[in-house]
C-alpha cells in the first residue's frame, strides 16, 4: 500500500496497522530473526512513513530534517555519551555549553542559561517550573522545590497568555500543581496576536482579587497563524506585576538565524526565558528543543548534587556537575547535531533558507487570493497559510476536513486543518506549514490543485 510519489502511504489507518503489524510482529520472536529483519524494517519504512522532506508534506511544524544533523545524529547515536555526568560525555558536555551560550546571546544579547530539551512542551514546562518557584519565594517566602505549593497559594497563582497559546502552557500548568484553571485566557486581535490592553487589564484583576501572576507567556509564532505577540508589550506587564515573562518561541525562534528577520522578535531580549525549537524552523531531526534563560543563574535551582554522579571533591577538582542543565537525567547530546548543521549553513545560508520559506507563504497566499473557489483567512505573518475551500453545496467544515483526510488516504498530500480562534460552526480551515527551502512555486501551484481537486469532489450536500 505504498504511495508512489507521494508523501505517505496510500490506503488510511486500518490498512497500514494491519500491513504493519502482518510484517513486524511478534516485536520479540522467540528466536532471533538475524540481519533479514532489519533488511525488512529498512526496505519498508522509507515508503510507509510520513516523509517530511517531501514537497507536498505541509501541515505541521514539521520539517525536512537536515542531512548534516542527521549524519551528527548517527554520530552521537553511535559513541553514546550521555549529558548527565562530564565522565559519561566530555566533548559534548562543552559543546552543549557553546550552543546555549550562542544561542541565548542571539536571543538576550549576552549568553545567559539553558537546556536542550525535547522540544516545545518540555521548554514551556521547565520555564514555569522556574517561574512558579520564583512566584512562591517572592510572594509566599517558600522554596517550592523543597516544600511544595503552601496551601495559602493553592488556586490564587495565576498564568496569562493568548487565546491561542500552545495547548502545553495549560498542560504544564496542571503538571506544575496550579491546575488548568490557572491559566487565564487573553482575547486576541483579528492578526491572532494578543491584545495588549487586555493583557494589563487581565493582570490588574489578578492582583486586585488579591491573586499572584506567575509568568506572562508570550508566543512568538502561534501554531497555526504565526502570530508573534507584541512582545515588549507583554515584558511591560510582566514587569509591572513582578512576574515572569517566558516567550514560546518554538515556532518563531527560528528567526533568530535569520540576518534578515531577527528583529521580528524584538522583545525577546526582554523574556526571563523562551522555548526555540529547532525541530521546527531549524530543519534538525527530532528532538532540538532550547530552553533559553537570561540570568545565567537561573537553572541553578534545578541542580542537584548526586554521589554516583557529581561528588564535590570532583567537582573541585574541576569536572563539572552537569545535573543543573536538564530535568532529564540520561541525555541524548542532541546539542551535537545543532552544532554539526550551524556551522555547516552559519547565519548567511540559515538566512537564505528561511526568505525561501517565505518568499513560498507570500507566493501560495497570492495564489490562493487569485483563486475565487478558495478564501484566505489571513495574511500569512510567519510560513504558514491559512485558507479554505468557499464549498457551494456541502457544509464547507466538512468538506474541507474530508478533502484533506480524502489526500492523506491516497497518499498524495499532508495537508494541516486547524480552526479559528473561538471554534465553532465554519471555523475550520486548512493549513500549508512551509518549512521545505527546496519547494518550488511549480509544486505549491501543484499541491493547491490536489487540494482543490479533492475539495471539489467532496463538495456534495451534505446528506
Ligand atoms: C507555539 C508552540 N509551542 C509549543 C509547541 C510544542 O512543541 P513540541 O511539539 O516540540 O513539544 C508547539 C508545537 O507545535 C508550538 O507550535
Amino acid at each position: 500500500m505504498s504511495s508512489p510519489g507521494g508523501p505517505l502511504p496510500a490506503g488510511g489507518p486500518a490498512a497500514l496497522e494491519a500491513e504493519v503489524r502482518a510484517a513486524f510482529t511478534p516485536v520479540l520472536p522467540p528466536t532471533g530473526l538475524g540481519a533479514e529483519s532489519f533488511d525488512d524494517l529498512l526496505g519498508y519504512l522509507p515508503t510507509h512513513t510520513v516523509r517530511p522532506s517531501h514537497p507536498f508534506t505541509a501541515a505541521h511544524l514539521h520539517c525536512s530534517p537536515d542531512p548534516v544533523a542527521v549524519e551528527a545524529d548517527q554520530l552521537v547515536a553511535a559513541l553514546n555519551p550521555s549529558q548527565d555526568s562530564w565522565d559519561q560525555s566530555a566533548a559534548t558536555a562543552v559543546i552543549e555549553s557553546c550552543v546555549i551560550s550562542e544561542f541565548s546571546a542571539l536571543a538576550f544579547g549576552e549568553p545567559g542559561a539553558g537546556s536542550v530539551t525535547s522540544g516545545g512542551t518540555e521548554s514551556n514546562y521547565f520555564a514555569l517550573l522556574l517561574a512558579r518557584d520564583a512566584a512562591l519565594s517572592r510572594a509566599y517566602a517558600v522554596d517550592a522545590a523543597e516544600s511544595g505549593i503552601p496551601a495559602s497559594a493553592a488556586g490564587r497563582l495565576r498564568i496569562l497568555t493568548s487565546d491561542v497559546a500552545h495547548f502545553s502552557v495549560a498542560r504544564a500548568a496542571a503538571q506544575l500543581g496550579l491546575g488548568e484553571r490557572a491559566v487565564v485566557s487573553v482575547p486576541v486581535h483579528e492578526d491572532h496576536r494578543i491584545d495588549p490592553a487586555a493583557l494589563a487589564q487581565a493582570a490588574q484583576r489578578i492582583d486586585a482579587a488579591g491573586d499572584t501572576l506567575v509568568a506572562v507567556v508570550a508566543t512568538a509564532g502561534t501554531t497555526d497563524a504565526g502570530a508573534i505577540d507584541p512582545l515588549a508589550e507583554c515584558a511591560d506587564v510582566a514587569g509591572e506585576h513582578g512576574a515572569w515573562f517566558h516567550v514560546d518561541a518554538a515556532y518563531g525562534g527560528g528567526l533568530l538565524l535569520s540576518n534578515v528577520r531577527r528583529s521580528m522578535l524584538a522583545g525577546i531580549e526582554l523574556a526571563d526565558s523562551a522555548s526555540v525549537d529547532l525541530h521546527k524552523f531549524g530543519w534538525q531531526p527530532i528532538p532540538a528543543g532550547l530552553l533559553l534563560a537570561r540570568d545565567p543563574l537561573a537553572l541553578d535551582a534545578i541542580s542537584r548534587r548526586v554521589a554516583y554522579l557529581c561528588a564535590p571533591d570532583d567537582e573541585a577538582a574541576g569536572y563539572p556537575n552537569l545535573l543543573g542543565r536538564s530535568l532529564r537525567t540520561t541525555r541524548r547530546p542532541d546539542a551535537v547535531k545543532i552544532l554539526a548543521a550551524s556551522r555547516h549553513h552559519g547565519l548567511d545560508g540559515y538566512t537564505r533558507m528561511i526568505e525561501s520559506c517565505f518568499a513560498q507563504a507570500t507566493y501560495v497566499a497570492a495564489a490562493i487570493e487569485a483563486r475565487p473557489e478558495f478564501e484566505l483567512a489571513l495574511p500569512p505573518a510567519l510560513t504558514t497559510v491559512l485558507f479554505r475551500y468557499r464549498a457551494r453545496h456541502g457544509d464547507p467544515d466538512r468538506v474541507n476536513a474530508e478533502a484533506r483526510r480524502a489526500l492523506l488516504a491516497a497518499g498524495s498530500a499532508v495537508v494541516g486543518r486547524t480552526a479559528l480562534p473561538g471554534g465553532g460552526p465554519g471555523s475550520v480551515r486548512l493549513k500549508f506549514t512551509l518549512l521545505r527551502p527546496e519547494t518550488t512555486f511549480a509544486e505549491l501551484d501543484a499541491l493547491l490543485e490536489l487540494v482543490a481537486a479533492a475539495a471539489r469532489a467532496c463538495d456534495v450536500p451534505s446528506s
